[in-house]
């Protein structure tokens, strides 16, 4: 399947039919973190399955809306819940989002989302700022800018030195300063999943220098900076990661949903902070 053009403005077009604000920025929330898009005003709820061609997320603790609202006094764009790579959908299906957001003329988006903890110092319900990442999914041919460019879009060959803006970045840095936050910054290894990894994996990462692994953001963040839109993505780390075999511990999505809970009050903090700097 290929989209053109066509397709993102027929989600545009039933967007701004249910609503006239126009949002500036574009806000992806991950599992167990979209509680942050209740906290809009005046927002305008639009259910995935209403939009023509938006993915929808068949995992729980992903509602599958879209909330167009303030927050801060700017308009925000944000998905509650996102569709997965590990779902069958394409790569293509899973950044459609952050096309829609580029033709809807969003110029800035924060992605978020529920991580491991690789790195020894993090520990469960911290945030990570993302500045890099790893992109295994990508290395084994699923990245989601193969096939046909679109040159009125962004270029074929992209550079990868800039993914994470260093302004958000500093805004985001500055809030969790002000507001006594820990905010670790690192770097982001994406996997398929959908099962977690195992300990020798986790060594493995650990040694190639990822602090934190997922199975979401990063194609995103390539389809936004690909369209020239800056990007900035933070982790909550929902568990620390099992590095070793025999331990009585076991990963499960129970914990992943169970820290978001934690995570959000002080993810929204700095979201919030982040977007009045802005
Ligand atoms: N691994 C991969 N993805 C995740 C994890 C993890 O440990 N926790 C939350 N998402």
């Amino acid at each position: 399947m290929t989209y053109t053009q066509q397709d993102y403005e027929k989600a545009v077009v039933l967007i701004r039919e249910r609503t006239s604000l126009q949002p500036i920025v574009g806000l992806v929330l991950g599992s167990g973190l979209g509680g942050l898009a209740d906290t809009l005003q005046d927002r305008v709820v639009i259910p995935y399955a209403d939009i023509p061609g938006w993915p929808r997320s068949t995992v729980v603790g992903h509602s599958g809306q879209l909330v167009i609202g303030y927050l801060e006094g700017k308009v925000v764009l944000a998905q509650q819940g996102r569709a997965h790579f590990y779902e069958g959908y394409a790569m293509e299906q899973v950044t459609f989002p952050i096309r829609v957001m580029h033709f809807l003329g969003v110029r800035k988006v924060i992605l978020t989302n529920a991580a491991g903890g690789i790195n020894k110092a993090y520990r469960t319900g911290d945030l990570m700022l993302l500045n890099d990442h790893i992109n295994f999914v990508g290395m084994v041919g699923n990245n989601p800018l193969m096939g046909a460019n679109d040159e009125s879009i962004g270029p074929r060959f992209l550079g990868m030195a800039h993914t994470y803006d260093a302004d958000m970045r500093t805004a985001a840095k500055k809030v969790a300063a002000d507001e006594n936050i820990k905010l670790h910054e690192g770097v982001y290894a994406c996997l398929s999943g959908p099962n977690f990894e195992t300990p020798a994996e986790i060594r493995m990462l650990r040694t190639i220098g990822a602090d934190a692994v997922g199975m979401s953001t990063v194609h995103e963040s390539l389809v936004a900076r690909h369209a020239g839109m800056s990007v900035m993505a933070c982790s909550g780390i929902t568990n620390e990661c099992i590095d070793a075999v025999d331990t009585d511990t076991e990963t499960n999505h129970e914990e992943v949903l169970d820290a978001g809970k934690v995570i959000v009050p002080r993810l929204t903090t700095i979201l919030k902070g982040v977007i009045r700097s802005l």
